[in-house]
């Protein structure tokens, strides 16, 4: 974990240079269970060293997967084969990481053996029934505390069957869930998204030799195949990289690079949302890595105007609302966000809790059921007074009203930032390599 809880930030500060964000968190949790799956050896470069996927690469290890690294972002995992995990000592704890719980329920539910899944104070609050109610249908009777609650308790040895799933909500995890759990069941499983989600699961199975069919909104696989190893070069996370390109479309006379970053088009509703609030975004070098699309992404200073949020963007951009919300409070006008309800389940609700801390800093912002109304102040330089707000143990809360000094009269101060390490353990120090006025306290 971090070894600070606060983030104190003077008002101010610029953004420029070159800079290149941690691993994709999505791409590395995914690398870890089917390099652990596979057949052979996966060697893994730009792994995410943050403490969701470790404590994914940690519970692979507790279920006798050997597992080098991670050193410099380099992982070599050598595969057991879709039958060769075995029966971890205790419970598993996937401390911050809804996605290694998640997914993971999935892919444990037909093992031979049982296993508990737990989690931290915020993971113990996340909804687990929209996993477990696709895996009972699949034949899975995993157990959850009351409302659908972690720990999850995987009784194994379950014989799974094939479904033809509707996912309720655009979800990828879900989708993942129901998949992974597919590789193990009898016949054809098939979900159908409402909404087109990121797409990794299916990608990354496709790179380590397994057929998935995409039909429009429905993916398909049969149980029953195998997994080879193959090697993986992990982008940029394109989440993390979010802060920096909302930090200097806001700043002022920013320019700054981000290198290497994903740019898997399920994942860039970020930047098409900030260009129709016309920020000044280029896309240069690209390229495709390891069957994923990667540019490095020029940005530099404009000056946003609010806009209504096309509700077709909310899934491709669903984890970058807490910076967007911030780009919206410095954006000239009016920003309106609806069919966001997700936001309310993940790491922290957050709405209310953007709503909150926007609030706290002296703009007005709204919060709806199913999202937000920001009146933002972009005609003026300073669009926040400063104050205090609390990240509710939210890495992406924390880091946002980081970003939000840069347009501040008075300085801010960020309480419970711990979990910044989940997804960026390196966040402070590239905030202050490209300008920020941050200083990360105990
Ligand atoms: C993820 C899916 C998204 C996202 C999360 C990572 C994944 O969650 O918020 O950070 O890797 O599949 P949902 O599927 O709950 O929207």
């Amino acid at each position: 974990m971090s070894d600070f809880s606060q983030f104190l930030l003077q008002a101010g500060g610029a953004v420029s240079g070159r800079i290149r964000v941690p691993g994709d968190k999505s791409i590395s949790h995914r690398s870890i269970m089917f390099g652990a799956l596979a057949e052979g050896t996966t060697t893994v470069s730009g792994f995410l060293e943050g403490e969701d996927s470790l404590n994914t690469l940690r519970a692979f290890r507790a279920m006798g997967v050997d597992i080098e690294g991670p050193a410099g972002g380099r992982v070599v995992i050598h595969g057991v084969g879709m039958h060769g995990l075995t029966a971890p000592q205790g419970p598993l704890d996937l401390g911050n990481s809804g996605t290694s719980m998640r997914l993971m329920a999935g892919l444990l539910a037909a093992q031979p053996f049982s296993v508990t899944l737990t989690g931290d104070r915020s993971l113990s609050k996340r909804p687990m029934g929209r996993v477990t109610q696709p895996l009972a249908l699949m034949g899975a009777d995993i157990a959850a505390q009351e409302g659908g609650r972690p720990p999850l308790v995987i009784p194994g040895g379950a014989a799974l069957k094939g479904i033809d799933y509707p996912l309720p909500m655009a979800s990828a995890q879900v989708k993942s869930c129901v998949l992974l759990a597919g590789l193990y069941a009898q016949g054809e499983t098939s979900v159908v998204e409402p909404a087109p989600t990121r797409d990794h699961t299916e990608r990354m199975l496709r790179g380590f030799g397994y057929e998935v069919l995409t039909e429009g909104s429905r993916i398909s696989l049969s149980g029953g195949g195998t997994l080879k190893a193959t090697d993986i070069d992990v982008p940029a996370d394109i989440s993390s990289a979010a802060f920096f390109m909302v930090a200097a479309s806001i700043a002022e006379e920013a320019d700054l690079t981000l290198e290497h970053v994903g740019i898997n088009p399920t994942r860039t509703g970020v930047i098409d949302i900030l260009k129709l609030m016309g920020a000044n975004i280029a896309l240069e070098n690209q390229r495709e890595v390891g069957g994923e699309p990667v540019a490095d992404i020029r940005v530099r200073s404009t000056h946003l105007k609010g806009i209504d949020i096309p509700e077709n963007l909310v899934p491709l951009a669903i984890d970058e609302f807490p910076a967007l919300f911030v780009a919206a409070a410095c954006a000239e006008g009016r920003t309106v966000l609806t069919g966001a309800e997700e936001l309310r389940v993940k790491e922290s609700d957050r709405i209310q809790v953007m709503a909150d801390g926007l609030q706290a800093i002296g703009a007005t912002a709204t919060p709806t059921a199913d999202g937000m109304v920001i009146e933002g102040r972009g005609e003026q330089l300073q669009c926040f007074v400063g104050g205090e707000v609390e990240a509710h143990d939210d890495h992406r809360i924390a880091m946002s009203f980081a970003v939000a000094s840069l347009r501040s009269a008075g300085s801010i101060r960020v309480c419970n930032c711990e979990n910044v390490a989940t997804s960026f353990p390196n966040f402070v120090e590239l905030a202050q390599q490209v300008g920020l006025k941050l200083e990360a306290i105990a």
